[in-house]
């Protein structure tokens, strides 16, 4: 009779162990017992960048990289992107089930009750330098929110870690705006809690102060926009993920944590990949130069940005639905002349062996930036609009993580390869 355990034999001593299999793993303090001698501390895996390693179990964000599928709360992407709002999805992502309509409209309200800032956060932000980046400035002004809201290290008192769940969802399009008009040397737009939730962002970025009573946000553009932060809320562990798990399994307050995971994302090699594949296309420029720059990247001059992915191997489903989306978009703002280099670079990377045998697809960065260019964010906004969605992914994780037992302070082993036992040397004697 199959059972689901492994055997393991250990060539070196002979030994036969048997560990059970869960879940298609098997636990890594199980490798424990496996020892050469009583002082062995035992076997350990090795796994640089986590590539076969799973850190949690979660009930969140489901995906198949093999079959480009991904599902939040077992709700397929593509379904959620064409029926949902980003404010329904993010409750889905939070709760587990979609809301009732009663359940919605109160999540709405206390979402938006949190969208204003203390007046001092504005003098924070006006301590940046005019040129500094819009990311740097999240980063901090999230970090800095954790001063603002002491209680919030009660993280297992559940009506805190809900408020600063709202807070945190509320606050990031605000902080967001805010850091955008100071780089453009615009006054703070207060937010505006009759607008949806990206009707208010878009008010709170563009709304011309002294020159218009109201905002009224371009339907087409604000569903664009919406359908962006549905597309970006949850990724299950990739690095920002991580991160704010990581950071957030000491146990600080979740300002700390996703302030942390605000910093992986801005990396190229993660969400700072969309401002990256930008400036990409710029540098192509027209669609008779992309062969060329194909070869390049062949060459490992450099990267192809926003292809590939460490989990799909296979079209990223957000990529194909930012593609249609897009039109839409450029339907109001008339085409990205981007675009047209875009598609030849994905057309010639899809039938390149290079790029076919290394399973290399456009992913939800190559198609996002043209969008934001069309709707009138500069390149250094991209990223931040990426940590605006995924804000209450960060936080439903933080929060799942908190509640698994489980799970105890992140601590990775290492394997050793320096020096030992070395004798200090005075200064006159190296
Ligand atoms: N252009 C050219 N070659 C690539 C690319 C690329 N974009 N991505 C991977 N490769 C090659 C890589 O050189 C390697 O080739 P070889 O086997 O000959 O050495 C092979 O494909 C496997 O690459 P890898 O670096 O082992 O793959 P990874 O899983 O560690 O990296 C990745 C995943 C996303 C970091 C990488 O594909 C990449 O750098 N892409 C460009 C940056 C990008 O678009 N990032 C956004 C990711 S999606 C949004 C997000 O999650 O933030």
């Amino acid at each position: 009779m199959p059972t689901d355990t492994l055997t393991i034999t250990d060539n070196r001593t002979g030994k036969k162990y048997e560990v059970p299999i869960e879940h298609g793993t098997i636990k890594a303090p199980d490798l424990r017992q496996i020892k050469v001698s009583d002082d062995d501390f035992g076997l350990m895996t090795y796994d640089p960048a986590f590539m076969n390693t799973a850190s949690c179990k979660s009930a969140i964000t489901f995906i198949d990289g093999d079959k480009g599928i991904l599902e939040y709360r077992g709700y397929p992407i593509d379904q959620l992107a064409e029926k949902s709002t980003y404010l329904e999805v993010a409750y889905l992502i939070v709760h587990g089930e979609l809301p009732t309509k009663a359940q919605l409209e109160q999540w709405q309200h206390d979402i938006a009750e949190h969208y204003i800032l203390h007046e001092n956060v504005k003098k924070f932000i006006d301590g940046f330098h005019h040129d500094a980046h819009p990311m740097g400035m999240l980063l901090s002004t999230v970090g800095a929110l954790s001063t603002f809201y002491p209680e919030a290290k009660h993280i297992f008192d559940a009506a805190t870690r809900q408020k600063q769940i709202y807070r945190l969802i509320g606050k990031m399009p605000t902080l967001a705006a805010y850091a955008y008009r100071h780089s453009r040397g615009l006054p703070y737009e207060y937010p505006d809690p009759r607008l949806s939730y990206a009707g208010n962002f878009m008010a709170m970025l563009w709304k011309r102060t002294g020159a218009e009573e109201r905002y009224t946000p371009d339907k087409a553009l604000e569903r664009a926009l919406d359908i962006l932060f549905i597309l970006h809320a949850d990724h299950e562990q990739n690095c920002s993920t991580s991160t704010v798990r990581v950071v957030g399994s000491s146990h600080p307050d979740p300002y700390c944590a996703t302030a942390a995971g605000i910093g992986a994302l801005f990396g190229p090699l993660h969400g700072g990949a969309n401002e990256e594949v930008l400036k990409m296309l710029r540098e192509i420029g027209s669609k008779d130069r992309v062969p060329d720059y194909i070869k390049r990247v062949k060459s490992g001059e450099m990267r192809l940005m926003g292809f590939g992915h460490r989990v799909y191997k296979n079209y990223d489903p957000r990529a194909a639905i930012i593609k249609r989306a897009a039109y839409d978009v450029f339907a109001v703002t008339g085409m990205n002349p981007m675009l047209d280099v875009a598609i030849e670079l994905e057309k010639i990377a899809l039938s390149d062996d290079y790029f076919v045998s290394r399973k290399l697809y456009p992913n939800v960065d190559f198609y996002s930036g043209l969008i934001y260019e069309a709707l009138g964010f500069p390149a250094e906004m991209f990223t931040v609009l990426f940590a605006v969605g995924r804000t209450v992914g960060w936080l439903a994780q933080w929060q799942e993580m908190l509640l698994d037992k489980e799970q105890k302070i992140a601590r990775p082993r290492q394997v050793y390869t320096g020096q030992r036992k070395r004798t200090y040397l005075p200064m006159a004697e190296r």
